[in-house]
């Protein structure tokens, strides 16, 4: 029998494959849908303090080999995650994440403080989003993150992890793995969307999304590479201390394959399931199982991280 559970932070997960949020998780029936589907764990949507309604539309676009997104954080206020979680726990056996992304430090102390009286097994700091008109992407900001990590640390008594922008440049892996170092932080997930792409219809010459002149997000299968790249890199930087969530151009079990090979722990999936609906999940952990059994490995273990280099 293959066994593809994993934990994170103690949390155990019956599978290793779950929803990267923002996608269909706003709603309670958004959440009931994947609590219901093979998503190992309920991940919601990023909350702020407020209830937001978002960009303008369109804001949100398939492309050929992925997405372009400026969704501008849409979602229904902490206080409605807060009471989604003690539904969904009276309901359904699920680990439940929750993903706060205050628009402010003092917003972020805020939530973090709420959650703990809550039902959610962990928490995914998601510190900036590309597609906040007039912010910027924190993760890029390496002294803020640090005064960030070194607040939500301090109120939070929730497991918890932080979600983080791609990054391009090996000293950047550096200072960000070691500012993460200096913080319980249980997990980072690898990564947001690329930030500020732009699509456009060469028939209309025009821009394929309404906000920020045509600018967002871009993930799906676009992003993959830069993905692995990531993972791999603070797989070794936090030397597996720190467990890392692979998010970006998973579309089926060897993408999830190739995340944990670099070093993933679990593997988050956001355009496929946008694009493909929530049978995505099982398809994808089933595909991870055949591949698994024909290479003769029976856990997560037998081969996670365990990727070589070419001598
Ligand atoms: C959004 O709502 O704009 C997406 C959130 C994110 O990219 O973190």
């Amino acid at each position: 029998m293959i066994d593809i559970s994993t934990k994170i932070a103690g949390v155990k997960l019956d599978g290793c494959v779950f929803n990267a949020s923002g996608v269909r998780d706003e709603t309670l029936l958004d959440l009931e849908n994947l609590a219901k589907s093979k998503s190992c764990a309920v991940l919601m949507k990023s909350c702020t303090l407020a209830p937001r309604k978002g960009n303008p539309a369109p804001r949100c676009v398939n492309l050929k080999y992925g997405s372009i997104n400026s969704m501008g954080l849409p979602n229904l206020g902490y206080r409605a995650y807060i009471k989604f979680s003690k539904i969904l726990e009276e309901k359904y056996q699920k680990p439940l994440i929750a993903s706060i992304c205050g628009l402010s430090p003092k917003d972020n102390i805020i939530m973090f403080k709420a959650f703990n009286d809550t039902p959610v097994d962990l928490i995914e700091f998601n510190p900036g989003s590309p597609n906040t008109i007039g912010k910027p992407i924190v993760g890029y900001d390496f002294e803020e993150m640090d005064r960030l990590l070194d607040s939500v640390s301090k109120v939070t008594k929730k497991p918890f992890g932080v979600k983080l922008p791609p990054y391009f440049d090996l000293t950047h892996f550096e200072q960000m793995a070691n500012i993460i170092k200096k913080y319980p932080v249980k997990f980072v997930t690898c990564v947001n969307s690329i930030g500020n792409g732009l699509a456009i219809n060469p028939q209309t010459e025009k821009v394929l999304i309404k906000p920020k002149g045509g600018l967002g997000g871009i993930a799906g299968g676009y992003i993959k590479y830069t993905a692995l790249a990531n993972v791999r890199m603070f797989y070794q930087l936090l030397a597996d201390k720190i467990q890392v969530i692979g998010v970006g151009g998973v579309y089926s079990g060897i993408d999830a394959f190739e995340m944990i090979l670099a070093g993933a722990s679990a593997v988050q999936i956001g355009t496929a399931f946008l694009q493909k609906g929530p049978g995505i999940f099982a398809r994808v952990q089933n595909q991870l199982s055949n591949f698994m059994k024909k290479k003769g490995y029976q856990n997560l273990a037998d081969f996670r991280g365990k990727l070589n280099t070419l001598d």
